[in-house]
């Protein structure tokens, strides 16, 4: 019987649509794979595929100006994340760039080929693909407003802003890139002012969402709070 129950749970858990969004270096990717880990769930890292589209319009030297070349460019991409061997990696029509997609001329960029209408369709529908049966962690922007308006759970991470950037410099050092903390803020507020005062799918809390200051939490912390938060979904079924 009470095997039985846990099967039913595993089921149960299998089925929940997790939303995560916030601005850039609140913990979003960190915290989500680790519940996606704990839950047996499927992580998806919306940011990366939206970084991945901009890395192939820096490489084809396209202005970023070009929407209307972008949008169509946009249709003609495959974005892939594979998480067959426990690490998230992205290709980019095949291609590994997993790296590559992370350097800064890339999250320089990013915000700007993201307000483009047609790159949104595009990546939208595949995450909608990707999400239709449950059992997932979807981490960004629009998630539990856009996305997944209808999710079982939103979580919306924020952070002191020198905070992020202190967290955003030192995964920085790790790649050999020196940069001050006092640019880093420059960097992480214009992103979240372009993120937030687009037109289309900004950034913003959806109202059901669920606050999650992680200024002064741990990672495992962070984790710990969101798998609470589906207890409790479960509980209620
Ligand atoms: O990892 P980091 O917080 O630096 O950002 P990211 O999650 O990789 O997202 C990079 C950029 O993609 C964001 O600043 C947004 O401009 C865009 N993005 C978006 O528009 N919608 C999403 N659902 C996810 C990311
Ligand atoms: O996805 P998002 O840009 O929101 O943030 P992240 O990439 O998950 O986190 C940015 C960095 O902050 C990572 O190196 C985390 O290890 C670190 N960090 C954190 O997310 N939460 C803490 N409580 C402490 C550090």
């Amino acid at each position: 019987m009470k095997s039985y129950k846990i099967l039913q749970n595993a089921k149960n858990l299998k089925k929940l649509v997790i939303a995560i969004d916030g601005p850039a270096a609140s913990g979003k990717s960190t915290t989500s794979k680790l519940i996606a880990k704990r839950l047996g769930y499927l992580y998806v890292d919306t940011g990366a595929m939206y970084r991945a589209m901009t890395l192939k319009v820096l490489q084809q030297n396209i202005s970023l100006d070009q929407t209307e070349t972008i949008g169509r460019l946009a249709k003609r991409t495959q974005i892939r994340l594979d998480q067959s061997d426990g690490e998230l990696k992205v290709f980019l029509d095949n291609r590994d760039v997993t790296q590559a997609i992370r350097n800064q001329a890339v999250t320089r960029a990013v915000s700007t080929v993201s307000m483009i209408k047609k790159v949104r369709e595009v990546m939208v529908r595949e995450q909608r693909r990707m999400g239709k049966r449950g059992g997932i962690v979807l981490e960004g922007r629009d998630i539990g407003t856009v996305v997944f308006p209808n999710a079982d759970l939103k979580i919306f991470m924020v952070a002191h802003v020198e905070e992020r950037a202190r967290r955003r410099q030192k995964e920085l050092k790790k790649q050999g890139v020196k940069v001050s903390v006092e640019q880093l803020v420059k960097e992480l507020v214009e992103r979240d002012r372009k993120d937030s005062k687009r037109d289309i799918s900004p950034l913003q809390k959806a109202e059901d969402a669920v606050i999650l200051d992680t200024s002064k939490m741990t990672l495992v912390g962070q984790a710990d709070f969101v798998v609470q938060k589906v207890q409790e979904i479960l509980k209620k079924r």
